[in-house]
């Protein structure tokens, strides 16, 4: 299976710095064929990272979208506005998106189903809080997470990111273990969705993930990949963790 590599940027970098990392980035992971390898710029650089993507063997993401395809809904932006920049994936169900602008499990339902239905690649984040993990909860919110979030979507171009919210940006990276335990649980509610497609579903890792833990995260057998904030705000930080079997 190849793996997917995904860069979240957040609420980081204007145009001109989103132009100066592509200019050094993309040279770099050039001849990077076996990693599957995205950028999520914030939506005011897609369209000048779009352009400079263009040829290259990094494909570009957006961080969020609304699930209607036009109309009345200021500060929104559709599906067919993220194609039209180069777009080919979107990050949807983040924790951040859940916890800062309450969306549900419905609102990323709608979002997912909206994304699919305009060809859009699924980047679909679940994860548990601390308080959950220490109350036992864990498998409890990801399983209601998966259940609700995936209803009526299908297995095609989609990819599932487990992030644990305690590891978020807070350099606690879950250890191995306890990613390959959740991912584990993750594969087998796939399989009970989509049978055997579930096996080619890529199920990304992510929370505090960095060049010196990637290689060790990416070993487990059900981590597919990873979807990275802190550590792929810098072009060389990003190049070695995409080139991380190579820097063996
Ligand atoms: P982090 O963020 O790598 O900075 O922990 C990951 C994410 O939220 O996608």
């Amino acid at each position: 299976m190849k793996s997917f590599i995904a860069a979240n940027w957040k609420m980081n970098k204007t145009i001109a710095e989103t132009r100066e990392f592509l200019r050094d980035f993309i040279p770099s992971v050039k001849d990077v064929a076996d990693v599957d390898i995205i950028i999520a710029p914030p939506f005011t650089s897609l369209a000048a990272a779009g352009e400079a993507l263009m040829g290259t063997n990094v494909q570009l993401a957006s961080q969020d979208m609304f699930w209607e395809e036009k109309g009345a809904y200021t500060g929104e932006v559709s599906p067919a506005m993220l194609l039209d920049t180069g777009c080919r994936h979107v990050i949807i169900g983040h924790s951040e998106r859940r916890q800062y602008f309450h969306e549900d499990d419905a609102v990323i339902n709608k979002k997912i189903r909206a994304a699919k239905k305009a060809g859009l690649g699924v980047i679909f984040c679940c994860g548990e809080s601390l308080e959950e993990r220490e109350a036992d909860k864990t498998f409890d919110v990801i399983g209601r997470e998966i259940e609700k979030g995936l209803e009526g979507v299908d297995a095609e171009n989609l990819v599932v990111a487990y992030e644990p919210i305690w590891a978020i940006g807070t350099g606690k990276t879950a250890s191995p273990e306890q990613a390959q335990e959740v991912h584990a649980f993750i594969r087998e509610r796939l399989r009970k969705l989509y049978g055997s497609a579930a096996e080619d579903i890529r199920i990304l890792y992510g929370g505090s993930v960095t060049p010196e833990n990637v290689e060790l995260l990416m070993a487990c057998r059900d981590v597919n990949g990873g979807l990275v904030g802190g550590a792929s705000l810098k072009p060389d930080s990003f190049a070695k963790l995409v080139c991380y079997k190579k820097e063996k």
